[in-house]
C-alpha cells in the first residue's frame, strides 16, 4: 500500500511541477523573479510533507508561511501595479494549504494573514492612483473568495480528520476483539481436549480397577497362605499387593480427576477464601522463605463459589508458586479486584510468583493432566484448577505479559449462569 501511495505522490508532485511550468511560460516572461519564485513554490510543495513529518508541531505553520511570503514575491513581480497582477489567486496556495491543517480558528487566522499580505500592495498603489469604489468592491471580492475558499476545504479537511479517528478507533476495537476471540477460543479448546481427556481416562481406570482387585485379593491370599510353607513366595505375593496399592491410589486419583465435579455455591466473599489457601499452603512450607504481599480491592462483591472446589484451586496453584520458588525463596502477589470480562461483571485473581516462569512453549500444556517438570510431580494440579474454574463459568489463563515469574490470572462472574 505504501508503494502505492508512493507512486501516486510522485505522479502528483509531476502534475504540480507541469502546472508551475505552465504559469513560468506565461506573460510575464522575461521577469526572472517571477520564474525564481515559482521554482520556490514548486519546491515547497515538494518538500511540504518531508517538513510536516519532520516537525509535527511547527511543520505546518512553517509551509503555511513560506507559501505566504513566496506569494507575496510573486505578485510583486507580475503586475505593473501589483494588487492588479492577475497573479492573485496564488494565494489560496497557503490559504488552502492552512485549511487542510489547522482548526476553523487557526484556518481563519492564516487567511486574514494572507488577505494582509495581498492587501499590503494598496499602500503602493495609492501612492499612484485614487481607489475607485469598483476597485475597492473588486478587492473585497477577492479578499471574500480566500476565506470561502478556505472555510469549504476546512470544513471538509475537519470531516475527514474526523472520520480518520473514527476508523482507528473503530480498527483498535476489532483488534482487541479479536484477541478477545482468540484467547475464548483457546480456552474453550482447553475445556475440550480436558473434558476428552477425563472421560478417557475415567474409562481406562474403571476398567483398570476390576481386574486389580482380583489380583489384590488373590496376592494377600497367597500371601497369607505361604506364609508358614514357603516365605519367600509370601514375601514376592506382599510385593504384588503393595505395588497393587500404589497403582489403585493412582487409579483412584484419575478417577477423581475425570468425575464430573458437583458444585455446591454459596455467595462468598473469594478473599476469604484466598487467605485460607494461603494459610494451608504456608503452614506445611519448608523450603526458602518466601513472602505473601496481598493487594486486594476494598468492598468486593461475593460470587457464587463452592467453597471446598475453590479452595483446592488456589492451594494448588499457591503450592505451584511455592515450588517454582523453593530454592531461591521469593515473593509471592495475591492481588484480587473487581473486574469486567466479554461483558460479564465478576471479580479477578491474580497470583503472581518470582519463580522461574513458566516456558513459551509449555504454557498452554500446563493446564493439560499429566504435565509435570517435578520428580515426584502428578501433573493433575493446574487440570483441575482449571476444571474447577471452568465448573464456575470462570476463565484462567497465564498472562506473559509480566516480565519475570509466572502469573496467573482467573475470573469468577459475580452471576450464575445457566
Ligand atoms: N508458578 C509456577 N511457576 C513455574 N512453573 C509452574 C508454575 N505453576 C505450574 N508450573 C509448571 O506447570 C507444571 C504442571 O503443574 P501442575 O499441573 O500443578 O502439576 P505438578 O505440580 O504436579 O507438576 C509444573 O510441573 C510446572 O512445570
Ligand atoms: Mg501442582
Amino acid at each position: 500500500m505504501s508503494e502505492d501511495t508512493g507512486t501516486r505522490v510522485k505522479w502528483l508532485d509531476v502534475l504540480w511541477l507541469v502546472l508551475l511550468a505552465g504559469l513560468a511560460l506565461l506573460p510575464p516572461l522575461n521577469e526572472f523573479h517571477k520564474q525564481l519564485t515559482l521554482l520556490a513554490i514548486g519546491i515547497v510543495q515538494l518538500a511540504e510533507s518531508r517538513i510536516v513529518s519532520r516537525l509535527p508541531r511547527p511543520g505546518p505553520h512553517i509551509v503555511v508561511l513560506l507559501k505566504i511570503i513566496l506569494a507575496t514575491v510573486l505578485i510583486n513581480h507580475t503586475g505593473e501595479v501589483s494588487i492588479n497582477s492577475s497573479y492573485y489567486p496564488v494565494y489560496y496556495f497557503p490559504v488552502v494549504t492552512a485549511a487542510v491543517y489547522f482548526g476553523t480558528w487557526g484556518t481563519l487566522l492564516w487567511t486574514l494573514l494572507a488577505s494582509a499580505a495581498y492587501c499590503s500592495f494598496l499602500y503602493p498603489a495609492l501612492q499612484q492612483y485614487e481607489l475607485t469604489a469598483t476597485g475597492a468592491g473588486e478587492l473585497a471580492i477577492r479578499i471574500l473568495f480566500f476565506f470561502l475558499a478556505a472555510m469549504v476545504v476546512n470544513r471538509f479537511a475537519l470531516e475527514n480528520r474526523r472520520q480518520t479517528t473514527r476508523y482507528q478507533k473503530l480498527a483498535e476495537q476489532l483488534a482487541e476483539t479479536n484477541r478477545q476471540l482468540e484467547r475464548v477460543q483457546a480456552e474453550a479448546r482447553r475445556s475440550e481436549r480436558l473434558a476428552a481427556l477425563g472421560q478417557l481416562s475415567a474409562g481406562l481406570a474403571h476398567e483398570i480397577r476390576n481386574p486389580l482387585g482380583v489380583i489384590k485379593g488373590s496376592a494377600e491370599t497367597l500371601n497369607r497362605k505361604l506364609e508358614n510353607t514357603n516365605p519367600l513366595a509370601s514375601e514376592l505375593a506382599g510385593y504384588i499387593s503393595s505395588e497393587v496399592n500404589r497403582v489403585s491410589a493412582l487409579v483412584t486419583r484419575f478417577l477423581d480427576f475425570a468425575r464430573p465435579l458437583r458444585t455446591e455455591v454459596r455467595p462468598l466473599q473469594v478473599t476469604n477464601l484466598l487467605d485460607q489457601a494461603l494459610e494451608t499452603v504456608a503452614k506445611q512450607w519448608q523450603g526458602e522463605k518466601i513472602e505473601v504481599r496481598r493487594g486486594y480491592q476494598q468492598d468486593l462483591p461475593t460470587i457464587p463459589l463452592d467453597e471446598n472446589l475453590c479452595e483446592q484451586a488456589f492451594v494448588n496453584l499457591i503450592q505451584n508458586a511455592y515450588d517454582a520458588m523453593s530454592g531461591t525463596g521469593g515473593v509471592l502477589h495475591a492481588e484480587v479486584r473487581e473486574a469486567q470480562s466479554n461483558g460479564r461483571s465478576g471479580v479477578q485473581l491474580r497470583l503472581q510468583d518470582t519463580g522461574p516462569g513458566i516456558p513459551a512453549e509449555m504454557r498452554e500444556q500446563v493446564f493439560n493432566p499429566f504435565v509435570t517438570t517435578k520428580k515426584s510431580g502428578v501433573g493433575l494440579g493446574l487440570s483441575i484448577v482449571s476444571k474447577i474454574v471452568d465448573e464456575h463459568h470462570g476463565t484462567i489463563r497465564l498472562d506473559n505479559s509480566q516480565g519475570q515469574g509466572a502469573c496467573f490470572e482467573i475470573f469468577f462472574p459475580a452471576e450464575e449462569q445457566a
